[in-house]
């Protein structure tokens, strides 16, 4: 019987070293807000791992939101953007952080970031997990970064392929002939 594992042509950070970055994020963001409540919005599904390693360790007070930003086409973004689902709180004159799973052209992080802005925040930060090294485009740039990878497509941790994928521990490269 085939196993999700047997899809990955390698692993590129491990269990272990995925917790620790997000452990040292969130200590980061203690020291950075100290004092200050903080509202964390993650967008779907992608970061769900990750933005729960980092808030484990983010000892502030803490409101947690998500929202899911669509585009047109799978996988990598190609057209046009939309929220599906959009915030339920109000972050007028709130800290506001987002977390994505991946940078890549930065469309969808300056999507929401722009979105976010007009609802006049006192403050947005913005962390990914990984950001690709060569970028399409200097839209946005992270205010928190995990890792810095290659332009090659990753999945685990939150990132998938085509819906699979998200749970393996560790981050890895897919098989050509598993995609
Ligand atoms: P942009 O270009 O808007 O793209 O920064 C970010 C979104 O594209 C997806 N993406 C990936 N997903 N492995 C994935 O699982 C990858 O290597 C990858 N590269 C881009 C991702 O959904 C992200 O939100
Ligand atoms: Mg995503």
């Amino acid at each position: 019987m085939k196993n999700i594992h047997d899809d990955i042509e390698r692993v590129l950070f491990t269990s272990e070293e995925l917790v620790k970055r997000a452990e040292e994020i969130g200590r980061q963001i203690t020291q950075d807000y100290k004092g200050e409540e903080v509202t964390v919005i993650g967008i779907l599904k992608g970061s769900f791992m990750f933005l729960s390693d980092v808030l484990k360790n983010v000892d502030l007070y803490t409101k947690l939101d998500f929202v899911t930003v669509q585009s047109y086409g799978n996988g990598t973004t190609s057209g046009e953007l939309r929220l599906t689902k959009d915030i339920s709180a109000d972050i007028k004159g709130k800290h506001v952080i987002l977390v994505e799973d991946i940078l890549d052209s930065g469309k969808t992080l300056k999507f929401v970031k722009d979105l976010f802005l007009e609802r006049e925040p006192a403050s947005i930060k913005v962390c990914t997990l990984l950001n690709k090294k060569v970028r399409k485009s200097e839209v946005i740039k992270a205010d928190y970064i995990g890792f810095d990878v290659d332009n090659v497509f990753v999945v685990g941790y939150g990132l998938d392929y085509a819906q699979l994928y998200r749970n393996l521990p560790y981050i890895g490269e897919l098989k050509v002939e598993a995609r």
